[in-house]
């Protein structure tokens, strides 16, 4: 009775909220035909600048509860659909950066919206259980059905957790865990080690590290934030580790024309990691594990090859160090494959692949041996949430329906192609356009540069990004067409037509 009640109210809600069809202002050039995008507006729709005065009364408000430092804008996401944005002022954003790169399938996704009307979903929804202790009868199947159906080469185990840092930060410790026994050759810690972890001393706690790279961004979390070294604000009054951190490879692009330079950089890089393995092991703090992203993203959305991915996980096996690849932002098809590390063509690429953001909910795929050993040691009260393994089911459905990879891989295409042409067309400007499907980036010549052509496109109905010191970086969901390049590409092309 209970359940029909909440079932009618749902599909009242949905009757309101499904594709209405909203009557749109176009903002499109006439050379650019639409396709395929009927569900969704058809075009960006700008009514104040941003962040219009709602918005500013609400931050304003929110402020004399929080931090607002952060806040860009408030927004309806009642009225979002797909590429969509839309704010609380009424202005309607094609969003190129979609929430930090974490919306697979653009907002409101009829598939989704389905699934909430779904009277057998309620419970999942409703009942956010400690998935630890008291999983539901259906996770074994839901985790198939998603997580597993997408797993990593090689990976038949995965552990969810609730966002990046912390599937970072337990994958470390699985790492840790893992290294310790190894070392051990069993898995009975001694009385010794029971009683020093508890006073945060060795043997217990042991001194070991995890090797990370210069301008890498691995979340906030205090084991995570050891290993990130984007930008200063992130760490600034927070005790860390003493670990290695090996350079990152500073590549000149296109990568096709800078190949022998390029290589020569990379092996420069390859050769410290090997040096600072050794390094840490004589100091007494042997590197358990190394943890790279496909593309350093936050650091300034910096690309290596397939060649040095495969040598530094050859590397780690060596050593016998784990080797994590952290795909938080580049996981879940954006890069046209759904692991950006299958671009290196490896039958084992990695001893652990953390994700979140796209896959809707965090974790990590790990190999059999990375398993920890006893229950609690990788633990915490909710451990993930069912009810984003049911999202992350039917996004799974929509994007092999739709072929999205296939889709990101040809918007990827247009989108790169058109920022070669606009840095060959606005040199003093842009520079050093780069990207694997629509995971792009653009330099710009510096950060007030930057940030006035971000604000510039924002008040024109263009929402974007950046990273690094001085780049531009394009995060659109997997629905993002041609169409939406090509119309993206015609606004910024006016905006630095006009830039002073
Ligand atoms: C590569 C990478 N790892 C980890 C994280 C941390 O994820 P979260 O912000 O969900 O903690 C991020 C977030 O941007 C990321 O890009």
């Amino acid at each position: 009775m209970a359940s029909s009640l909440i079932g009618r109210q749902l599909a009242l809600f949905l009757q309101k909220n499904l594709w209405l069809g909203a009557p749109g202002c176009r903002y499109v050039s006439k050379a650019v035909p639409q396709t395929q995008v009927d569900f969704e507006y058809d075009g960006p729709c700008m009514k104040t600048s941003v962040p219009g005065p709602r918005s500013q009364e609400l931050t304003k408000q929110l402020g004399e509860i929080q931090n607002v430092g952060a806040i860009n804008f408030f927004c309806n996401y009642e009225e979002s659909r797909g590429n969509y944005l839309v704010d609380v002022d009424g202005n309607r954003m094609l969003d190129v950066y979609t929430q930090i790169s974490s919306i697979p399938i653009g907002y409101n996704h009829p598939a989704l919206l389905k699934l909430m009307s779904n009277p057998n979903n309620l419970s999942t929804f409703v009942n956010r259980p400690a998935l630890g202790i008291l999983p539901p009868e259906t996770f074994p199947d839901t985790l198939t059905d998603s997580l597993l159906s997408v797993a990593p080469s090689g990976m038949t185990r995965v552990q969810t957790m609730a966002c990046g840092s912390c599937s970072n930060e337990n994958a470390y410790k699985a790492m840790f865990i893992w290294y310790k026994n190894k070392e051990r050759g069993h898995n009975t810690p001694s009385d010794e080690d029971v009683s020093t972890c508890m006073v945060n001393q060795a043997p217990g706690c042991p001194d070991l590290s995890i090797m990370s790279f210069m301008g890498a961004f691995h979340g906030r979390t205090l084991g995570c934030l050891a290993t990130t070294h984007s930008k200063a604000i992130h760490k600034l009054d927070v005790p860390s580790f003493d670990w290695p951190i090996a350079p990152f490879p500073r590549l000149r692009y296109p990568l096709e024309q800078f190949t022998r330079e390029n290589a020569q950089e990379e092996a420069r890089c390859l050769e410290e990691v090997e040096d600072l393995i050794v390094k840490w092991r004589q100091k007494g703090k042997p590197v358990a594990g190394i943890v790279i992203e496909p593309i350093q993203a936050e650091g300034g959305d910096n690309h290596a090859s397939p060649n040095f991915f495969r040598s530094l996980r050859n590397i780690a096996r060596k050593h016998g160090c784990a080797f994590h690849v952290d795909e938080v932002q580049t996981g879940g098809g954006c890069t046209g494959k759904f692991w950006a590390h299958e671009h290196w063509g490896m039958d084992d690429p990695a001893d652990i692949v953390s994700f979140s953001k796209k896959l809707l909910t965090g974790g990590y795929y790990h190999k059999d041996e990375l398993q920890a050993d006893k229950a609690y040691r990788i633990f915490n009260t909710w451990m993930g949430d069912p009810s984003k393994n049911l999202f992350l089911s039917e996004v799974l459905n929509v994007i092999r329906r739709e072929s999205l990879l296939e889709e990101v891989a040809r918007s990827g295409r247009a989108l790169l192609n058109g920022l070669y042409e606009l840095q060959a067309q606005y040199p003093g400007i842009l520079s050093r356009a780069r990207g694997q499907g629509t995971f792009c980036a653009i330099d710009v010549c510096d950060d007030a540069t930057r940030t006035s052509i971000l604000l510039k496109a924002r008040n024109k109905g263009i929402l974007l990004g950046g990273c690094g010191e001085r780049s531009i970086r394009f995060r659109p969901a997997l629905i993002f067409k041609e169409y939406h390049v090509h119309l993206f590409l015609n606004i910024f092309n006016d905006i630095l037509a006009k830039h002073k």
